[in-house]
């Protein structure tokens, strides 16, 4: 797809300006008034240019190639069960900032739990060394400042409580810090200034990490309520792109009584991320390393982590994310184990506040009884992902769930990252008829039973909020090129495996909160 427009421009004095994209699904190649500017490989994460040099104080022209053609090399690779929505799927902008600016920042509560720390960094371009960034947060009554060192980089540790107690002993004076969960999703406007440039967001603070067999938030044990869903526009279908369709999507999560959501299988757009910031949802990030890849091809690494790179620079201040997932269904090799081995050490290393995850499919079951995950690849792993079809895919019937017993190779928490049965909404039948609503609901249960028998169970998403399209499901009458998998229709019905999955939710936030009442 070829794609131009014309964009008047007026120059300013002690100006830089950029020409960004919140993404392009595949290969992008950019001109500028003629002049070819670049190229971007990577579907589902933002990338941009500098033109300051090049733009026209006037009109301009910007032109741009778009192909989603599939490559074995690529990432993600040919096969895909969803649709490989091409061209420009998020929104084009035209950046100004001042010529010394902040190109990033990351500001975090330290994992040390000591209340009210907070840590992080702020990088500037261009800019003379020796002076100060400053750091404001009203709410917190914090007023902050740092030395810029020679690279440009200040790095921050303030700690809240310090200002808030003032000369009051420790010990007689209360953690200040409002910490983000999702049922108080407290966030808090934070400037950063430095030179003569500053930026403003609204970043919550918290902490997760993985203790044994549990997951921990702000230090104590939490139940991930998840679903997965895709990013795609309810009603209209298409990629989701605006605050509206991307609101609809986590309201019907909330209303599933959901507090995380697994963003299947790439990175969404920055929209949804902020509003799990707002709404209240923990977030499972991931990149789209997905079922067959060239493992061995070390470009096709590269490109991997380019886009695990790009989406933590932009994800990585948003108290939601709790969760950089690496791959999905990736068959087990010596090469893809060492692939993602690699990919695991580089995301650590760019971010070491969360937790790195994968899921994986390539459960065995020794007998009718048993299941076992012995996937080498949650050695690198701080949280197993278990896709599992039991009940849909394979010989077994939804109700061979009520004997399976699960075993895991390693002591970590497990999210079940998948389970699920498709369901034409409106079609119904017995429970041992495929697509109907009764067999999904059948499904539900009997899956709730038996993930809730997983000691080391610490959350689930369920295949899939809503119906998606996807070029692999040809059933007519029936899918008619959608996946069917979901609790609601692509027309926002809700089918009754909906009303299933909520109220266990609900039960389940209700013991939670009594087991662990607000402080
Ligand atoms: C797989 C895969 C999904 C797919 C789903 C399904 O587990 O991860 O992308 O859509 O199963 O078969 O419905």
């Amino acid at each position: 797809m070829w794609y131009q427009r014309y964009f008047p421009y007026h120059k300013r004095e002690h100006t830089r300006t950029f020409l960004y994209f919140g993404a392009a699904n595949y290969l992008a190649r950019v001109w500028l008034n003629g002049t070819k500017l670049g190229e971007h490989v990577g579907g589902f994460t933002p990338f941009d240019f500098e033109i300051t040099g090049r733009v026209a104080d006037g009109e301009n022209s910007v032109v741009v190639e778009v192909d989603n053609t599939r490559r074995a090399d690529g990432v993600p690779s040919i096969h895909t069960d969803w649709w490989n929505y091409g061209g420009l799927t998020r929104s084009v902008e035209v950046v100004e900032v001042p010529e010394a600016f902040i190109q990033d920042y990351s500001l975090h509560l330290a994992k040390s739990g000591k209340g009210g720390l907070l840590e992080g960094w702020v990088q500037l371009n261009g800019g003379v060394p020796g002076l100060e960034v400053f750091i404001e947060i009203p709410d917190a009554g914090i007023n902050y400042k740092s030395p810029i060192s020679p690279n440009g980089r200040a790095d921050l540790s303030l700690d809240v409580n310090d200002v808030a107690c003032g000369k009051k002993p420790r010990a007689k004076c209360r953690d200040s810090l409002e910490l983000w969960t999702p049922e108080a999703p407290k966030l808090y406007r934070v400037t950063i200034r430095a030179e003569g440039d500053y930026v403003t967001d609204e970043i919550g603070f918290r902490t997760v990490e993985a203790r044994g067999t549990q997951i921990l938030l702000n230090g104590k044990p939490i139940f991930l309520r998840g679903i997965c869903l895709h990013e795609e526009a309810p009603f209209r279908g298409g990629r989701a792109f605006s605050e509206e369709d991307d609101r609809t999507l986590l309201t019907w999560a909330k209303e599933l009584g959901a507090n995380f959501i697994r963003l299947a299988h790439y990175p969404h757009n920055e929209t949804m991320i902020r509003l799990a910031d707002q709404m209240g949802l923990l977030v499972w990030d991931e990149v789209p390393v997905y079922w067959e890849m060239d493992f061995k091809n070390p470009a096709t690494l590269e490109n991997a982590e380019a886009q695990l790179r790009d989406v933590i620079s932009r994800d990585h201040n948003r108290a939601a994310v709790a969760l950089w997932s690496l791959s999905n269904e990736t068959p087990i090799s010596t090469e893809r184990t060492a692939f993602l081995k690699s990919l695991a050490e580089y995301a650590r290393q760019l971010d070491n506040t969360r937790l790195i995850t994968s899921a994986s499919d390539k459960a065995e079951h020794p007998d009718d009884e048993h299941a076992a995950l012995n996937d080498p690849l949650g050695e690198y792993l701080d949280v197993i992902g278990l896709n599992e079809y039991v009940g849909w895919y394979g010989k077994y019937r939804p109700e061979d769930a009520d004997k399976m017993q699960w075993k895991f190779a390693y002591t970590k928490p497990v999210i079940v990252s998948e389970f699920g049965a498709g369901a034409a909404y409106g079609l119904h039948g017995d429970t041992d008829t495929r697509f109907t609503e009764e067999y999904q609901t059948n499904l539900y249960r009997h899956q709730i039973a038996m993930l809730q028998r997983i000691p080391s169970l610490a959350g689930m998403t369920p295949w899939i909020l809503m119906d998606f399209r996807s070029p692999r499901r040809t059933l007519v009458g029936i899918q008619d090129y959608y996946n069917r998998k979901g609790v609601i229709s692509d027309r926002g019905q809700r089918k009754k495996a909906f009303y299933v999955l909520q109220k266990f939710y609900q039960e389940k936030a209700t013991r939670s909160t009594a087991s662990n009442p607000a402080p």
